[in-house]
């Protein structure tokens, strides 16, 4: 999955880390489809579970600062992405749930990166009109 300007949600910081989001995505896809074992997705996947927690904060973080009226439900849809990412780590012990982590990923990016966090951007660019976040990636 490339990035496409289309994907941006008007904020630099939050682009880059939607950009590197699929950045592993695609590093995970060819280490399945090169035959690699579980080593390789195993390590991939605890590095992605991380590089999540991670993004979901810092974008926690902008969303309180912003006074944004959907934080709430915002975190709760994050919350369950990170329930079901430990579930995935658990079972991965035992089983291999590389395919199936592409998969949830890529569900992940359409439906709330292209959704919930696209709704944020614009509610941050209507409400903050100019300001320096707000500008779209290059
Ligand atoms: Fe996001
Ligand atoms: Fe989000």
């Amino acid at each position: 999955m490339e990035w496409r300007p289309e994907y941006s949600v008007g904020i630099k910081t939050i682009d880059r880390q939607h950009q590197e989001i699929l950045g592993y995505l695609r590093e995970l896809s060819a280490a399945l489809d090169s035959g690699d074992g579980w080593s390789v997705t195993h390590g991939l996947l605890i590095q992605i579970k991380h590089y999540i927690k991670t993004h979901f904060a810092v974008e926690e973080a902008l969303l309180e600062i912003c006074d944004y009226p959907d934080l709430p439900a915002h975190k709760v849809s994050h919350a369950a992405i990170e329930t079901h990412m430990e579930k995935l780590e658990r079972r991965s012990v035992k089983e291999d749930i590389s395919q199936e982590l592409v998969h949830f990923l890529k569900e992940w990016f359409l439906n709330h990166v292209l959704k919930s966090d696209k709704e944020y951007g614009e509610h941050l660019a209507q409400t903050f009109p100019g300001v320096a976040f707000a500008s779209p990636a290059a």
